[in-house]
C-alpha cells in the first residue's frame, strides 16, 4: 500500500517526508485554501520538494466535462509527468475521465462513497479511485468495508484500478485497509502523527536508556561508551 500525504503545507509535508516513509502527496480544493495562496504557487514548490517522480494529485474544480479537460491540461502543463488529475465521479466527471484517459492522461476518481462510482470510474479509465473512508463512516455506513469491496470489484473485473483510499480519522482504519493490501492510503498529517504514538513504546524505549546510562553515564550511547 503507498504511503500518501493529504495535505498542501510544504513545511509539514517536509516534516513527514524526513521521518515516513513516503510515496507522495494528493490536494483537494479545502486544503489548498487552507494556504492561502496561489493554487500552483503552492503545488509547484510541493512537486519541486517531492521531485518529478513522486504522485502528486491536484483536483479540477469546475462541474461541467469540458471544464474540467481544460484544468486538467492546466494542471498537467503546469505541474509535469506523475501528476494525477483528481476527478469527481459525477456524470461529468465520468465524461471528463473517459476523454482525459484517451489522451493518456492520470486520473484519480474521487468524492467516492459507493461502489459502484468506483466501477465506474475504473471502467472509465481511472488510475485511482479515492473512498472516503471517514466521511462514509460519518454517514452511518462502513468506509473500510466499501473501500475493501472496491479493491475487489477491480480485481474481480479485471480493471488495473486502484484503490487509493482517503479521508482518515484513526490509525485503525488505516491499519486494516494495509492488511487487505489496497493500493495506496491518503493521510492527513494529524493522523499519520498518531500512527505510532504509543505510550508502550515510549515507556520501552525510556527504560533502556535508564538500563545503559545506570551501566555506562548519563547521556552515553554506543558511540561513546
Ligand atoms: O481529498 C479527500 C479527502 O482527503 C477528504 O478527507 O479528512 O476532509 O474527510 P477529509
Amino acid at each position: 500500500m503507498k504511503f500518501i500525504v493529504d495535505f498542501a503545507n510544504l513545511d509539514q509535508i517536509k516534516e513527514l517526508y524526513a521521518y515516513y516513509p513516503v510515496d507522495g502527496v494528493t490536494t483537494n480544493p479545502s486544503i489548498l485554501a487552507k494556504e492561502g495562496k496561489n493554487p500552483y504557487e503552492v503545488l509547484k514548490g510541493i512537486r519541486e520538494f517531492i521531485g518529478v517522480n513522486a504522485e502528486l494529485h491536484v483536483q479540477v474544480i469546475s462541474l461541467d466535462a469540458e471544464g474540467m479537460m481544460q484544468e486538467a491540461h492546466r494542471i498537467q502543463k503546469e505541474l509535469g509527468a506523475n501528476t494525477y488529475v483528481k476527478v469527481p465521479v459525477t456524470k461529468e466527471g465520468l465524461k471528463a475521465m473517459k476523454t482525459l484517459a484517451a489522451e493518456g492522461a492520470n486520473i484519480t476518481a474521487t468524492a467516492i462513497y459507493t461502489q459502484m462510482q468506483a466501477y465506474l470510474a475504473g471502467k472509465a479509465g481511472a488510475h485511482y479511485a479515492a473512498p472516503y473512508v471517514n466521511r462514509i463512516d460519518n454517514l452511518g455506513a462502513d468506509g473500510v468495508k466499501v473501500a475493501k469491496e472496491i479493491h475487489d470489484i477491480f480485481k474481480k473485473n479485471d480493471l488495473k484500478t486502484e484503490v487509493l483510499a482517503a479521508s482518515f480519522k484513526n490509525s485503525q482504519q488505516v491499519l486494516e485497509l494495509a492488511k487487505y493490501g489496497v493500493g495506496a492510503a491518503t493521510i492527513s498529517p494529524d493522523v499519520i502523527e498518531g500512527l505510532i504514538k504509543l505510550d508502550s513504546v515510549t515507556c520501552a524505549v525510556a527504560a533502556f536508556t535508564k538500563d545503559f546510562e545506570g551501566l555506562c553515564g548519563k547521556g552515553k550511547s554506543m558511540l561513546d561508551c
